[in-house]
């Protein structure tokens, strides 16, 4: 193999260093193209940040099954104890850009992806099992107040307590964000969940509502204000390197993977609502199920390629698990795919990262930009993706050779709906209890903290926004919101 430097045609390049100028002090010629291309590549090797999430890290590793869920789901991962089927996650924190600390109060990200033998199916949850909203229409509007004021560009503590006192329902994730929970040590030292309800469904039919857990074996580690303070400026990006240290190391993090299972009729009678986000199911009603053990041991070669350009998405589900109802997780059915059209562009599938590994993808779409990528796996049958077929036939159905037919076999059960169709306002329908009951569990120290901390931003907000969060928290607990007023 050659080891001398080429451009992008692959021509050996005599003098990297020195353009090419008229005499020693003149001016750069047009020809120069080996100048040109490299500035230009340059002014082009950023792709647009997510636009939530921006800042993270990822590695690949294991799937291992240990508990068969054949009676639940067709899942080829979920079927056969012992199986092992390769993964990719991505941690990240939310509000922050690509630049931004890691060691901020902010829930992290824990997206997970599955390369199944029948797809790539994704869990893209956080590090905790509820959220601030239950209706996806208000997602926009919530992370603008999480994000920087449009005239100042500072960060705004009115806009996002404004927000939250008029949104109750967020309130059990708001003490969740602010107590001794609220600041990840590191990736590796805390849990994450699928969050959502999803879906499994089984081969008589038969379908379960599931919710995902993931258990570091790690422990589970937070920070206090202060020390996440000193680390913001010491190391910017702790978790990332923390994670990328621990791999190389060969100490490679590990979490125990379980699920909550209810079976579908029981969402009709349940007493919690099992589509609302901003809720948990509590472990009595529905024990945790151990499944497998997820491992990560491998970092990626490209940080760009691999992890910049990663496509993790709700939407990617198997035949086997489904969504839900869940409005949240409706809306981020179509958020996701959307976005990484426009941020990476309409073949991002075709990268290797979002390509399947363990199968191939066999669709009519031939065009787009940078269509053509070739996934380097094959799957097990050692087909190439892409081209079902005759590869002259971009329409279905045909009668060409090879023709790609639908997998009737793995169609979803219906789903009985009923009601008529509105813009139904849950409001009221309990926002307090959760959060009451997560406050109840605190120490005396924990609750003192939480109060102290959201104090320490409430006190920058408007008397009139104030009172109407101190009413809130009295509704959860009224200690809850007597030690907060007690610390304003
Ligand atoms: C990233 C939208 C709620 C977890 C993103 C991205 C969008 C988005 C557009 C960037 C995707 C990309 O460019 O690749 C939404 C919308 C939501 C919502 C519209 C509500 C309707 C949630 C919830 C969770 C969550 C409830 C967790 C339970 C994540 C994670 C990422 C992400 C982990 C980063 C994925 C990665 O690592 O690439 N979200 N989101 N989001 N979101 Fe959401």
């Amino acid at each position: 193999m050659s080891h001398y430097i080429t451009s992008q045609n692959g021509a050996p390049i005599a003098d990297d260093q020195n353009s090419l100028t008229a005499g020693s002090r003149g001016p750069v010629l047009l020809q120069d193209w080996q100048l040109i291309e490299k500035l230009a590549h340059f002014n082009r090797e950023r792709i647009p940040e997510r636009v939530v999430h921006a800042k993270g890290t990822g590695a690949y590793g294991t799937f291992t099954l240990t508990r068969d869920l054949s009676e639940y789901t067709i899942a080829d991962h979920f079927i056969g104890e012992g199986k092992v089927t390769e993964t990719f996650v991505r941690f990240s924190t939310v509000g922050g850009e690509m630049g931004s600390a890691d060691a901020e109060r902010d829930p992290r990200g824990f997206a997970v992806r599955f390369y199944t033998k029948r797809g790539n199916h994704d869990v893209v949850g956080n590090n905790t099992p509820t959220f601030f909203l239950r209706d996806g229409i208000k997602f926009p509007d919530f992370i603008h107040t999480q994000m920087r004021n449009p005239q100042t560009n500072l960060k705004d503590p009115q806009a996002m307590w404004d927000f939250w006192s008029l949104n109750p329902e967020a309130l059990h994730q708001v003490t969740v964000l602010m107590s001794d929970r609220g600041i990840p040590a590191n990736y590796r030292q805390m849990h994450g969940y699928g969050s959502h309800t999803f879906s499994l469904w089984n081969a008589k039919g038969e379908r379960f509502w599931v919710k995902f857990h993931f258990k570091s074996r790690q422990g589970v580690v937070n920070l206090t204000n202060e020390q996440a303070d000193k680390l913001k400026g010491i190391d910017p990006d702790s978790s990332q390197r923390d994670l990328m240290v621990a791999i190389m190391d060969g100490n490679f993090p590990r979490w125990t993977v379980n699920v909550q299972i209810m079976p579908e009729a029981d969402a009709n009678t349940y007493h919690i609502d099992p589509f609302d986000l901003t809720k948990v199911w509590p472990h009595k009603d529905y024990p945790l199920i151990e499944i497998g053990v997820l491992e990560l041991n491998r970092i990626p070669q490209n940080y760009f390629a691999e992890v910049e350009q990663a496509a993790l998405a709700p939407s990617n589900l198997v035949p086997g698990v489904g969504a839900s109802p869940d409005k949240m997780l409706q809306a981020r059915l179509f958020a996701y795919a959307d976005a990484q059209r426009y941020r990476i562009g309409a073949n991002y599938n075709q990268l290797p990262v979002n390509c399947p590994h363990a199968t191939v993808a066999n669709h009519h779409q031939r065009g787009g930009a940078m269509a053509g990528t070739q996934c380097p796996y094959h799957g097990d049958n050692g087909h190439q993706s892409q081209t079902g077929g005759d590869a002259s036939a971009n329409y279905g159905p045909s009668t060409v050779t090879g023709a790609l037919n639908d997998a009737s076999h793995f169609a979803e059960p219906p789903l009985r709906l009923e009601g008529e169709a509105a813009r139904y306002s849950l409001y009221g329908k309990d926002d307090y209890s959760q959060a009451g009951n997560l406050y109840r569990l605190f120490s005396e120290g924990e609750k003192n903290r939480l109060a102290e901390t959201i104090a320490s931003t409430l006190r920058q907000v408007t008397e009139e926004v104030q009172q109407r969060m101190l009413a809130h928290f009295d509704k959860a607990d009224a200690d809850y919101g007597q030690r907060i007023r007690a610390a304003l």
